[in-house]
């Protein structure tokens, strides 16, 4: 049977064509024509590099380069033919590059292999996304910050156990998740570092017997490294995993976020507004506006996590170097990045919008006895030893639940039931603002901290 029947690429050691279904079934185009942009670039450089090599004339090279930029065109114009039978985006292109200046495109693929070209396309694919990625946190952390700058003065329950445990300032809280978000961004920034190793020259999995020039590619395409080993370099997808492990942190966030969004949106706490353009309504219960956009967030990391489990169980125990399990790589991940930079985007585009409700907020906190560890620390200045005072101040809440009222409600005379050292100064720590005042260091509540940390963090951003 003439090679024509059987693959092009391959057909010279093959007597039957593929099975039309096996066909479908090992093509990878479907998902990863995505990468076509990233293909694309690594050609020009690989071809670049085999002129000055001197692997390719001056006339190929250019011949190629010429090429491969009009294909880049044919697709953004949605006119690229993408076949099935060519099974992925390199051997589509490649075929296509050979229709459209002959045998010259032929010579594209000298010194290299799909093996070394998907985990370079794949890793400056990557390595693009997290740039838009980390774009997209520092726009959320830009939000964080403003808002907090806005509301370092708003007074709300700061929870444990999700109860009400001590008066807390909204900025504070909001900081709470500027900070886990700087340690997301930190990740992937180091993350991002592993990715921008360069794969392409090692070829199949040995390297190749052309006088390649790797330091040429990787300073074409940008690369911080030429990897170190061939038969490492077409195999591990570890950068990949890496990537995922630090989306699946981030998502992990970005759930917990969520969570308390969905909450403070209840009629039960009342604590935020969320503007309507960010909730759905119910086509059934006309008094419902639901907090589509966090919920949805939440739910969706799970699809991270996912992603992290589904590579790493598909790196496990996979011999060198390349294997056709190593697909199986890119939908996951994909899907990951999509995931978390839509995320980001959503909720960089919300945070701004949020408005506290100061009154309510206020009102919780004030309820509860959010201020009975001020009074215990209170008494402790007076003199006494922490563990009486937890006592007695636990006596005085157990006289305010029978009584109905709060600590800061009771008299002179009813606090003093408990312990004499308490005195006419008592109140000033007993009122919300005290209490958040006092709590004056670096990392704390106080208002004076969070105008603080607010300045830290603009720095912090300023120098991304
Ligand atoms: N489509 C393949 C992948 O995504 C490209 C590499 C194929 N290499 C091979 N030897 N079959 O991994």
């Amino acid at each position: 049977m003439s090679a024509e029947k059987t693959n092009q690429s391959w057909g010279g050691r093959f007597s039957e064509p593929v099975d039309a279904f096996v066909a479908r079934f090992t093509a990878s185009v479907d998902f990863d024509k995505r990468l076509y942009r990233h293909d694309i670039m690594g050609s020009i450089a690989h071809a670049t590099m085999l002129e000055q090599a001197g692997v390719l004339t001056a006339a190929e090279r250019d011949a190629i380069i010429d090429g491969l930029q009009q294909i880049q065109s044919e697709i953004e114009a949605g006119q690229f033919d993408w076949r099935v039978d060519l099974e992925d985006v390199h051997m589509n292109i490649e075929a296509r590059l050979t229709d459209r200046i002959g045998i010259t495109g032929k010579k594209l693929h000298t010194g290299r292999s799909r093996n070394d070209q998907v985990a370079t396309d794949i890793r400056l694919w990557l390595r693009d996304e997290i740039d838009v990625i980390l774009a997209e946190i520092t726009r959320l952390q830009e939000g964080l910050l403003a808002q907090a700058e806005q509301h370092a003065e708003v007074i709300m329950p700061g929870f444990t156990h999700l109860q009400t445990a001590q008066p807390v300032t909204f900025g504070h809280h909001l900081l709470a998740w500027f900070e886990m978000l700087s340690r997301d961004h930190e990740r992937l920034v180091d993350c991002r570092r592993r990715v921008n190793r360069m794969p392409l020259g090692s070829a199949a999995l040995a390297g190749t017997t052309y006088p390649i020039q790797r330091e040429i590619t990787c300073r074409l395409l940008g690369f911080e490294a030429v990897g170190g080993n061939s038969l490492d370099g077409v195999s591990d997808r570890d950068f990949a995993i890496e990537f995922c492990a630090a989306a699946s942190l981030a998502m992990m966030h970005l759930s917990r976020f969520s969570e308390e969004l969905v909450l403070w949106t209840s009629a039960q706490f009342n604590f935020i507004e969320l503007p309507d353009r960010f909730c759905t309504g119910s086509s059934i219960m006309p008094q419902k506006k639901n907090p589509d956009v966090p919920e949805l967030v939440r739910g969706k990391s799970g699809r991270v996590f996912g992603a992290l489990a589904g590579l790493l169980t598909l790196m496990k125990g996979q011999p060198l170097a390349y294997n056709k399990d190593n697909q199986e790589d890119k939908e996951p991940l994909f899907d990951a990045a999509d995931t978390l930079r839509d995320s980001l985007r959503a909720f960089a585009d919300m945070v701004p919008a949020i408005k506290p409700r100061v009154e309510v907020m206020r009102e919780a906190a004030r309820r509860g006895f959010s201020t009975a560890t001020d009074l215990a620390d209170y008494l402790v200045r007076k003199g006494l030893p922490f563990r009486d005072c937890h006592e007695i101040v636990g006596h005085a809440v157990k006289y305010g639940v029978a009584t109905g009222k709060d600590l800061a409600e009771m008299s002179l005379d009813e606090l003093r039931q408990f312990s004499d050292q308490i005195g006419e100064d008592v109140f000033a720590v007993l009122t919300l603002e005290g209490s958040v005042n006092a709590r004056d260091h670096i990392g704390g509540t106080a208002p004076t901290q969070v105008r603080a940390a607010v300045i830290r963090g603009k720095a912090l951003l300023a120098e991304r």
